[in-house]
């Protein structure tokens, strides 16, 4: 497998990153573009009323578990496939958040109203099965608010094949792409809205911030390159979107 400079894996380097302070001091407690905006933008889309079950799935350092309990009065809960930050945070001890896999989820099927799953799919390594989980998870008619980054670049019919980015085995994915694997997991697309505005903010903050990490370094390059600023920025051109889509297997399942 390639490794970086620093001789880590890929998803070792961008665990790094997640879990490093030099990152949250640059996007805060959310790390992800567009912060508790996009967030309540996704949960606006669904209009959904206090008392529903929230799970945050890749939840990071809680912080959004947090913000939907406490103002917006939801039952909300989060998994991470690492416990560093939400225990560096100290959110486990406050919040119900638990150690887990999106690919795997410990809840009983049709337990959730909503799950939200923000900045997380790109690093997931199978991310139709965690789609089957998401699937598995909600109730008939429950909903899936995914926000993430994609490349905007027309795929030729499907053709295209996905883009490597920040030097980690990450895939960014077309909406093409990314609209065939939720249909094919059962999931029905009820909105697609492109935010690429917020990672451009992100990108501006990054290249801005005078922080050392070496994969914040990466990631300022690879975004210096899709502003334009060096030779080969034509080569992809990422974006970030939110979109909402619909269980609607379970549903078919009950009305029919
Ligand atoms: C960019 S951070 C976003 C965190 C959080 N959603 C937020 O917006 O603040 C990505 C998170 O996804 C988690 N993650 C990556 N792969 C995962 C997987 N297979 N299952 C669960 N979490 C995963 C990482 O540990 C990290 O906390």
């Amino acid at each position: 497998m390639k490794t970086s400079r620093e001789g880590k894996t890929p998803i070792q380097a961008l665990s790094a990153l997640h879990e490093s302070a030099s990152l949250r001091a640059v996007t805060g407690p959310a790390l992800r573009p567009g912060g508790f905006r996009l967030t309540e933008r996704g949960l606006a889309l669904g209009g959904f009323s206090p008392g529903v079950r929230v799970l945050d799935v890749g939840c990071g350092t809680g912080a959004t578990v947090e913000y939907l309990r406490n103002k917006l009065r939801f039952r909300a809960f989060g998994v991470d496939v690492s416990g560093c930050l939400f225990r560096e945070s100290g959110s486990a001890e406050s919040l119900p958040l638990a150690l887990a896999r999106a690919e795997e989820l410990p809840f009983a099927d049709c337990c959730c109203d909503v799950i939200l799953c923000e900045c997380v799919l790109s690093l997931v390594t199978e991310p139709q099965r965690a789609l089957r989980e998401f699937l598995r998870v909600l109730r008939a008619d429950g909903v899936l608010i995914l926000s993430d980054i994609y490349d905007r670049q027309p795929d030729c019919g499907g053709s295209r094949e996905p883009v490597m980015y920040c030097g980690c085995s990450s895939m960014l994915q077309t909406r093409t792409f990314i609209e065939k694997l939720l249909g094919d997991s059962g999931f029905e697309l009820l909105v697609w809205e492109d935010h690429t505005r917020y990672l451009k903010e992100l990108a501006a903050q990054l290249i801005l911030s005078s922080e050392p990490h070496t994969e914040i370094h990466e990631y300022r390059t690879i975004l210096n390159s899709w502003c334009g600023s060096l030779p080969g920025s034509r080569l992809f051109s990422p974006g970030y979107f939110l979109l909402v889509a619909r269980n609607s297997k379970k549903g078919e399942r009950l009305n029919g």
